[in-house]
């Protein structure tokens, strides 16, 4: 027997007791003719204790194991004279009788520790050691927890769990494909899905009536603090249902989740329509912490001789409570901040509501105190406050007050550690029109099905279509988005039509699903939550790469096995992908 007891198990109950530990060396100190060395495994701490006077050689033996060995300890369990409140062991020690080295250890080459000196490169290289780090196993027993939790209530809910392949053929989510060659058909690819949509509408189809799987999915694109080249959905589909139904049925699930695995009771989820989503945060995905809220001010602003404002589309002002205190250095700052090419604003006008009533602005010279005061009320200012204006075309001027608004709320603490605040946004567009290509895409994927009252734009004017989609928000974070589904095969002609398919690339693409029906497909439509960011933000964390086991870099490279990395001309041969030289 390696051990009787994990490290993370022992207390003062156990006093008295002879047991036997295995693990890995945390750390050793020695303290006169004491040594005393932190044993760790998975479950915890143990603190073990030699003493000269107990045993000479013991303790010789002790300083001899360097940080991470493998040992093995048998001792008694003894109370400890000055007891530790910060770990669940601290109130014992192990009085080692003997001591078996397992196995060596290099020196790692950072600390092992909470907080380590390791850089990110290293830790990626060295992510094994990294992931003896309590912050990193904390991390995926969580991971581990909300993975149960999904499954113990899509099972009580009549889902069930089924797997569908990864070498398939492309599926249009939006993003590039990786894709895998064929050794077998010279020439020829296998896609790796970036969803099992198309496959979950078939089981629909098949009749599952209620599906999900936790899912790895696949995409090439640009990679960010949320967005890994593989990532993990909780994937799911339902058949017979309205929005209404899947709202309800996921709300529930997030609820669950938040409830048994953080103690927390979720309120009701808002419903937020898109449009308003984008005028009052500029952002599909708005962080409703807090209020901060978009007013839009050109009927106030505009035709008072201030050209810059009223060349623009949109006037558009946040309130900042409190900020009147700002300096004019303070505010140069954040212009600089607004105007980094990240955001790229050309300027920011600022209004001053100052304590004693004043106003002062940037543009004083155009409006009189009672036009700049009428700003402040709409806005709703009190004395103290400051009004942060933006201007130019709707889209851009929106996307960069978001960047203003968020920025603010970090500064004034109203993004607050611990409070979650989800909503569902509804009712998307169903197609965005992109310069480039000069075509519609689809803005959630070509699947999803208009709400019934556009229907007839569909041939007028398929640009003002609403879908049937939704996504599931929680603190400024998409977690979760899906639709109800197109079940009708010449709904879904029409669909590619718009997004610029001919009839022959339809069927070669999609032929399958679109065949599939003809066979009776029922109404159905579904969801899919980043699982991999379902569990980060109930931490806490905009960074998905920490609740991952073994992550990319930023690069999109696994720094530890060290790919992509090339492979052999043998290889590249049967693949087909070797180009042959000319023998002569
Ligand atoms: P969507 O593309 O919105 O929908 O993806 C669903 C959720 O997956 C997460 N996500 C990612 N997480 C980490 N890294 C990525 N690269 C990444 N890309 C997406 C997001 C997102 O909300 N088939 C549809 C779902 C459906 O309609 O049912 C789909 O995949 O949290």
């Amino acid at each position: 027997m390696y051990r009787t007891h994990t490290c993370g198990e022992l207390r003062l109950s156990h006093k008295g007791e002879q047991v036997t530990l295995a693990g890995w060396v945390q750390k050793g100190r020695g303290l006169g003719g004491m040594t005393f060395i932190d044993l760790r495994d998975r479950y915890g701490i143990t603190q073990l204790a030699f003493n000269e006077e107990w045993d000479a050689d013991l303790v010789k033996d002790a300083r001899k194991v360097g940080r991470e060995y493998v040992i093995q300890v048998t001792g008694e369990v003894i109370e400890r004279a000055s007891k530790n409140s910060k770990i669940a062991t601290g109130e014992v020690e192990l009085k080692v009788n003997s001591l078996k080295v397992l196995n060596a250890s290099k020196l790692p080459p950072f600390t092992i520790e909470d907080e380590t000196d390791g850089g990110e490169e290293l830790r990626m290289k060295y992510r094994y050691l990294d992931l003896r780090r309590n912050p990193l196993k904390e991390n995926l027993m969580l991971r581990h927890r909300f993975a149960i939790e999904s499954r113990k209530y899509l099972d009580e809910q009549g889902f069930l769990e089924v797997e569908t392949p990864f070498l398939i053929k492309s599926t249009p989510e939006g993003a590039r494909d990786f894709v895998v060659p064929s050794r077998s058909h010279e020439g020829e690819f296998y896609a790796l899905p970036q969803s099992p949509q198309t496959f979950k509408q078939l089981l629909m189809v098949s009749g599952y009536d209620r599906y999900f799987q936790i899912v790895r999915c696949f995409r090439d694109e640009d990679l960010r603090a949320d967005r890994q080249p593989e990532f993990t959905q909780v994937d799911c589909e339902m058949t017979f249902v309205e929005r209404e139904d899947i709202l309800q049925i996921f709300e529930g699930l997030a609820k669950h989740l938040y409830k048994k695995i953080k103690g927390i009771d979720l309120p009701d989820f808002p419903r937020m329509q898109y449009d308003d989503a984008m005028r009052l945060y500029g952002s599909d995905k708005p962080d409703i912490r807090f209020g901060m809220e978009f007013v839009e001010l050109n009927d106030l602003a505009q035709n008072k001789g201030f050209k810059v404002f009223d060349a623009a589309e949109l006037v558009v002002a946040i309130n900042a409570p409190g900020c009147a205190s700002y300096s004019r250095k303070d505010i140069d700052k954040l212009t600089d901040w607004m105007k980094r090419p990240q955001i790229g604003a050309k300027g920011m006008v600022w209004v001053k509501y100052n304590e004693d009533g004043t106003i002062k602005s940037a543009v004083d010279k155009f409006y009189s105190e009672e036009d700049l005061k009428a700003w402040l009320d709409k806005c709703d200012a009190k004395p103290g406050d400051m009004l942060l204006v933006l201007s130019g075309g709707v889209n851009t001027t929106r996307k960069q007050m978001n960047e203003l608004r968020l920025e603010m709320g970090t500064r004034l603490g109203l993004r607050k550690q611990g409070e979650y605040a989800p909503l569902w946004v509804v009712d998307f567009p169903l197609l965005e029109w992109d310069e480039d290509s000069q075509r519609y895409h689809a803005m959630h994927h070509p699947f999803t099905s208009p709400i019934a009252a556009d229907m007839e734009l569909m041939d007028t004017d398929p640009g003002k279509v609403k879908a049937n989609a939704y996504d599931m928000v929680v603190n400024g974070v998409e977690l979760g988005g899906g639709s109800i589904r197109i079940h009708d095969r010449q709904l879904q002609k029409k669909m590619f039509e718009v997004l610029g398919f001919t009839d022959e690339e339809a069927q070669k693409q999609f032929g399958f699903l679109m065949n599939a029906f003809e066979y009776g497909a029922p109404p159905h439509g579904g969801i899919a939550f980043g699982f991999d960011r379902l569990v980060a933000v109930s931490a806490g964390q905009e960074s998905i790469r920490d609740f991952i086991a073994f992550p990319k870099n930023n690069a999109g490279r696994d720094m530890m096995i060290d790919t992509p990395s090339l492979i052999s001309d043998e290889q590249l041969h049967e693949l087909h992908l070797k180009v042959e030289q000319n023998e002569e």
